[in-house]
């Protein structure tokens, strides 16, 4: 135990110090490296290349390098790519490890990108070894996904500020919302997962079929799981419809509006693309932009529940520190704490007194807002136009009872 101290305090000394602002960076290439692996991965099933390296982790045999023909080059670009992400992935690691101060939460999520990386490895070598079982073509695909979010998360929360007021999120619209919200990414979550199973059974396995070694096919009619999966679609559309409808009557902050726009729009584009590709009998150029579609739905949906909470902003005024600290108290809904939108890494949270006036682009909060807390003033003054949580002068120690705005 002891000696373990002594290691970690070592690790501390030894690494260069490194800046909040450089981890976030770091956070931003990998959101990048992994929207782009899902592009490149899906390029290597479309052209077939998925055994144009048929050896792991060598390309073939001995050599680490394709040969210089079409499959194994595309498959080898695609392993390039994976070894950016793993680069990537440890230097957001051995960053969040030396960002000065060191947090918590980044490790913990830049340990997710770690673990994630040595899954996919670990994975797309089980994928080659088994001549591409659709099955595990599908986990490889979901993987990336699940690892995408956790870069995306590492990124908005490595633009947060360190003190403890700033690190804990108010929720900025009404539980009901926040849960339609939680809804509709799941639902994303199920139309995607039956998209893997389409590409299973569909004619893209990723390496040219032949008589003697077929590759494995997920054994159902690729015509009745496109038809469930973009029914499926349609549900998600609508029910995201419904929700831009749900979150624009509650006057949800505009932040939150614009991104629930943002998928909705996105995810018309990707049906109709789905619709598009199915009727060119599956043309393998829509199908690559049907999996770009997907990267990028994924990136706005984890936005969008990520927009749902706001943070604290570090206090404007010198001797103002305890102006953000939020405590649940269950009060009636008196006061309100509204949102401050369209700066989506450092939202924050400012306390108006009386109602909707004095805010701009914040949000509205209609009748009953639910309870949050008290916003505790502790000198300076309040901006709500700015959305500066700095409570105005004269009422120091004074608690204000908080709503959340839904
Ligand atoms: C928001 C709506 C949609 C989303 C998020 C979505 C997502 C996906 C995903 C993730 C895949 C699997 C990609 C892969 O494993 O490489 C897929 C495949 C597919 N999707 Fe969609 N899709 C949507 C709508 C549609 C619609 C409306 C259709 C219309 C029929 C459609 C048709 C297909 C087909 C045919 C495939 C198989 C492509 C292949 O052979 O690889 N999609 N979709």
């Amino acid at each position: 135990m002891g000696a373990a101290a002594t290691r970690i305090r070592s690790i501390e000394v030894r690494l260069p110090r490194v800046s909040p602002a450089a981890v976030r960076k770091v956070a931003l290439a990998a959101v990048v490296c992994y929207a782009l692996l899902m592009v490149t991965g899906g390029a290597v099933r479309l052209t077939g290349s998925g055994l144009g390296c048929p050896d792991w982790p060598s390309c073939y045999h001995h050599r680490l390098t394709a040969q210089l023909s079409f499959n194994p080059m595309v498959e080898f670009l695609n392993r390039l790519v994976t070894v950016a992400v793993t680069v990537v992935s440890g230097l957001a690691f051995v960053a969040a490890l030396a960002r000065s101060p060191r947090r918590r939460d980044l490790l913990w999520l830049s340990g997710g990108l770690v673990g994630g990386v040595a899954g996919q490895i670990v994975l797309g070598g089980i994928v080659v070894l088994t001549k591409l079982n659709p099955y595990l073509v599908a986990c490889h695909f979901l993987l990336t996904i699940a690892v995408l979010a956790d870069a995306i998360v590492l990124f908005h929360r490595a633009g947060l500020g360190d003190a403890p007021e700033e690190q804990s999120s108010v929720q900025l619209v009404g539980t009901e919302l926040k849960w339609l919200g939680c809804i509709l990414v799941g639902v994303l979550g199920v139309v995607t997962s039956i998209g893997t199973v389409v590409t299973g059974s569909g004619p893209h396995a990723g390496a040219p079929q032949t008589l003697s070694d077929p590759i494995k096919r997920i054994p159902i009619a690729f015509r009745d799981i496109a038809v469930l999966h973009s029914d499926a679609a349609l549900f998600l559309i609508g029910i995201t419809l419904a929700s831009l409808f749900a979150f624009h009557v509650a006057r949800a902050p505009t932040n939150v509006q614009r991104r629930i726009r943002w998928l909705f729009e996105l995810m018309v584009l990707q049906g109709t693309l789905g619709y598009t590709q199915y009727f060119l009998h599956d043309a393998a150029a829509v199908v690559e932009v049907h999996i770009a579609g997907a990267t990028m739905l994924w990136v706005a949906g984890v936005g969008f529940l990520l927009s749902l909470h706001g943070h604290a902003e570090r206090p404007a005024v010198a001797g103002a520190e305890a102006a953000s600290s939020f405590a649940v108290v269950g009060a009636p809904a008196t006061e309100v704490v509204s949102a401050v939108n369209g700066a989506p890494a450092t939202e924050v949270v400012s306390a108006v007194e009386g109602g909707t006036d004095g805010r701009s682009d914040s949000a509205a909060v209609p009748e009953g807002g639910e309870s949050l807390g008290t916003v505790t003033a502790g000198g300076g003054g309040t901006d709500s136009r700015r959305g500066s949580a700095v409570p105005e002068p004269g009422e120091a120690g004074q608690p204000r009872k908080a709503v959340r705005t839904t």
